[in-house]
């Protein structure tokens, strides 16, 4: 899914070639090896949705794409990069973006400090937009936190709720989501009622985007992804599709018997055909479309109707791209 292409803005593919020159700015150092590893997940491309929705938002609302507005752009990727730096470490994860993670190119010591700097790079830009933004990307941060720490609980446990799952959701995926499009409104200068609209819309829209991804963790294709799929099964990150397959009457004792610790490849591919074979991913995408119905709701009478539009588009067409297969 590549959001130039379904939001379909004129404004948005210059303004992401401007955006680009300031992310590659603001991730430098003065040391070359800081440099190359604050660099590396940069160049390796990414969909750059964060801020596709903070420039979106601005328009919507009937703002400019000034420079402060890719600005808030550059600090959301910043922390959304650094989110996966450090979350590669704690999943162990090997590939991102279709090229080695950081931690697997040069180890979780060099991930996690690099992950840091790009987080202080965040937050000097934050602090330049002004004292609204600094505080809103910093209860971000700590939110991330805790979504994360949310799921570092539930670990290998085959009793997780789907209510604990949705909670470690809003806190490690939709609230940045959230604050993406809250940046762009509060820099554009929205009022309050398309700026709290706009904000709803990238909760919903970072929920299903989230429970999406964890149906292509089940049934998505490596290359395309540009990871490992069961991987969560693999590193006992239970996620919807899974809760739901382990309910499953034939599937489910099974399923329990083999889950409950860490996976080798044979016991990762047959965990994951195991779920893929149940209700759950139906059950899932299902969850997700209600969060995108939900999105699309709170974007329908933006002051640009044509950008509200645009941003309703994205979430269903954000919901059409999981394909699921035969079983
Ligand atoms: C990956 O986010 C992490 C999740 C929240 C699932 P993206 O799918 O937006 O990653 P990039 O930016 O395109 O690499
Ligand atoms: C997404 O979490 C990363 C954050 C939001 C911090 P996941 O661990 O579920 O995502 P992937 O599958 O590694 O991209
Ligand atoms: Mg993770
Ligand atoms: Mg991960």
């Amino acid at each position: 899914m590549n959001a130039i292409d379904v939001l379909q803005l004129p404004e948005l593919r210059p303004s992401l070639e401007r955006l680009e020159v300031l992310l590659a700015r603001s991730a430098g150092a003065d040391d070359p090896f800081l440099t190359e590893v604050a660099g590396h997940l940069i160049s390796a491309g990414g969909k750059r949705l964060r801020p596709c929705l903070t420039i979106a938002s601005a328009l919507a609302g009937g703002g400019e794409v000034t420079e402060e507005v890719l600005l808030g752009g550059v600090a959301v990727e910043l922390v959304h990069l650094a989110s996966l730096y450090h979350d590669d470490v704690m999943d162990e994860a090997t590939a991102r973006r279709g090229v080695p993670s950081v931690n697997a190119r040069w180890g979780n010591n060099v991930a996690v400090v690099s992950g840091d700097f790009l987080l202080a790079r965040a937050a000097g830009i934050a602090a330049r937009l002004g004292t609204e933004v600094a505080v809103l990307l910093a209860d971000t941060l700590a939110a991330l936190c805790e979504g994360q720490v949310i799921e570092c609980q539930a670990l290998f446990d085959v009793e997780r709720t789907e209510e604990a799952y949705f909670a470690a959701v809003r806190g490690k995926t939709a609230a940045l989501m959230a604050t993406s499009c809250r940046i762009g409104a509060i820099v554009a200068g929205h009022g309050p009622d398309e700026t709290e609209a706009l904000t709803r819309y990238g909760m919903s829209f970072g929920m299903a985007f989230q429970v999406l991804d964890d149906v292509l963790d089940v049934v998505g294709d490596e290359e395309e992804i540009g990871k490992l799929t069961g991987q969560d099964l693999a590193e006992g990150i239970y996620t919807l599709p899974a809760l739901r397959a382990l309910t499953d009457r034939t599937i489910g004792p099974e399923l329990r018997g083999l889950l409950g610790n860490r996976l080798d490849d044979a016991d990762r591919a047959k965990a994951r055909s195991m779920v893929a074979s149940t209700k759950g991913v139906v059950a899932a995408i299902d969850s997700a479309r209600e969060f995108m119905a939900s999105a699309a709701a709170e974007v329908e009478t933006m002051p640009c109707p044509d950008v509200g539009a645009a941003l309703a588009r994205l979430s269903a067409e954000m919901s059409g791209s999981v394909i699921v297969p035969a079983a």
